[in-house]
Parts: structure tokens; C-alpha cells; sequence
């Protein structure tokens, strides 16, 4: 149905919580696997994926693991690029040390992986391009360094977008709401009771999964979206369709 079967995917983050749903999405849409990310040992529960270990702030090693990957399997049909990290919660946080990082990972470090990978898409005749943006990059929900650069994120796909399409490529974002992985232990942690407060903001009453998230980029990546590029689309439960508590506490 998705028009994926044994087309290569190569998916940055794969080793994270958003990132394994997005492998076993693919992986269940028939497609071939490059699964990609800094820690080799969140790749090692991967099974039936060709696996890639780097760095992606470091730009020649992301260079040289292109490279590698499109000499031994192909230029990627589709590449998700969704790795990101953030720990500077509000403006308090942000100095130049976590500014510097943030925009490296969210930004650079994206750049770094999709700009080689494209040359060797669009030299293999196109492809799609999705980024795991946020919400964050659409309206100020916290994490201010982290935001700046997912919304940088938005405006180079929006590049990519509008200047490639000429080329067959289309590129689109993908902005979650909060969603329960690894990237949320060190707030769990600090108070247990968070994830329910967070919930409450939430018009459908819950929070998107690490595979909602995975579908609407399999979607997105799929001919089933073969017009679609150039979109920021929100995959959280209502979350940037208004202010829910403003409705409930204030009308
Ligand atoms: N969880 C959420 O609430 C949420 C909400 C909106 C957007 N997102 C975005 O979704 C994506 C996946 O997040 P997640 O929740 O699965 O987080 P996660 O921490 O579980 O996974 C992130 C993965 O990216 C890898 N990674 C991070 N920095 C890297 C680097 N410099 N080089 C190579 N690999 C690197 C990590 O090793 C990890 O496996 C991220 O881009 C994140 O910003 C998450």
C-alpha cells in the first residue's frame, strides 16, 4: 500500500524511542533499513537493519558514513532525519554553551547528515526527505536553544522543498508534541507525576505515540504523499490547534 517495498531508508536517531518506531514502520512497510546513530549499543535490539555508527555534530565522520552507505547499499529512496536532544528547559538555561550545543545537534548536525545524502539522491534520480521537527518550532512550548534550531530545521526543508523539486526530491517536517521516550527520563525523574500535568494540555486527552509519529512518516515518505512537500505537520493530539486550558479555565 505504501509503495516502500525494498526501497532504502536511512533513518538518523534509529536507536532512540521515536527512532526504533520509525525502523519497525519502514521495516513493516517492506522497506531496507540503514538505522543510524551515535550510540551503538540503542542500535544493537535493531534486528534486519544494516547499522551506522556516528557522530553527527562531527561533519567529516557524517561525510565519510554517508559515504560508506551509499557505496554499500545505495542511495537512500527516503531519509529520515530525526535525531535531536535537548536539556536547556527555559531562557535560564540557555548560555552560550548550551545554545552552541542544542544548534549544533538540532541543526548542524542534521545539515551535516542530509546535504551529502541528498547529492547522492538526487544523482540516484530523487527521494523523500523527512525531519523530525517539534511543536517547539511552531510556538514557544520551553527549550528555547533547542527551538531556534528545530525552526531553522523548518526553513531548510522549506528550502530544500521549493529549490529540489526540480530534482524529484520532496522534503517535509514532522512536528511532535511531547511524546513518553528516553528523551523525557530526566524531567520523569525529577517529578513522577509530570507526564499526567502534561496530558492535561492536550485536547484528544492523551499524548502521541512513538508510533504515531513513525506512521506519519512513513506516510510522508510514501507516494501515497507524492504532491505533499514543503509541510510542517503536527503529530500531537491537538496540542497547536489552541489553548485548551484557556477554554476550560477561563470561558
Ligand atoms: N520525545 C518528545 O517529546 C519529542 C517531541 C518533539 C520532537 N521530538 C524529536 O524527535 C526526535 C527523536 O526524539 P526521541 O524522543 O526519540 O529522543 P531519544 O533521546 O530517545 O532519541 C534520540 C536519538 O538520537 C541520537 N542522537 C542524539 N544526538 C545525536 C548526534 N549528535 N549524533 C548522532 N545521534 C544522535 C541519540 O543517541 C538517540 O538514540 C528528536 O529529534 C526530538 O527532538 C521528540
Amino acid at each position: 500500500m505504501f509503495g516502500l517495498n525494498d526501497k532504502h531508508v536511512v533513518i538518523s536517531g534509529a536507536g532512540g524511542g521515536i527512532g526504533r518506531s520509525i525502523v519497525a514502520a519502514f521495516q513493516a512497510a517492506g522497506a531496507r533499513v540503514t538505522a543510524c546513530d551515535r550510540d551503538a549499543a540503542l542500535l544493537d535490539a535493531l534486528d534486519g537493519v544494516t547499522k551506522s555508527v556516528f557522530e553527527l555534530t562531527d561533519a567529516d565522520a557524517t561525510e565519510q558514513a554517508v559515504a560508506a552507505i551509499v557505496a554499500e547499499q545505495g542511495a537512500p529512496d527516503v531519509l529520515v532525519s530525526n535525531a535531536g536532544f535537548s536539556r536547556a528547559e527555559t531562557m535560564a538555561g540557555v548560555n552560550q554553551q548550551s545554545w552552541n550545543q542544542e544548534v549544533d545537534i538540532n541543526l548542524t548536525g542534521s545539515f551535516n547528515l542530509i546535504d551529502p545524502m541528498l547529492k547522492a539522491m538526487i544523482a540516484n534520480g530523487g527521494g523523500a526527505v523527512v525531519m523530525t521537527s517539534t511543536v517547539n518550532a511552531l510556538g514557544h512550548y520551553g527549550n528555547p536553544a533547542y527551538a531556534a534550531a528545530k525552526a531553522g530545521l523548518v526553513a531548510y526543508m522549506r528550502a530544500i522543498a521549493v529549490e529540489l523539486g526540480q530534482d524529484n526530491i520532496r522534503a517535509n517536517c514532522i512536528c511532535p508534541g511531547s511524546v513518553r521516550t528516553p528523551a523525557w527520563d530526566h524531567r520523569v525523574a525529577k517529578d513522577p507525576d509530570l507526564l499526567a500535568k502534561v496530558v492535561a494540555h492536550y485536547p484528544l486527552g492523551k499524548l502521541a505515540t512513538p508510533a504515531d509519529v513513525a506512521n506519519a512518516a512513513v506516510f510522508l515518505a510514501s507516494p501515497l504523499a507524492g504532491a505533499i512537500t514543503g509541510v510542517a505537520l503536527p503529530v500531537d493530539a491537538g496540542l497547536t490547534a489552541g489553548n485548551l486550558r484557556f477554554i476550560r479555565e477561563v470561558l
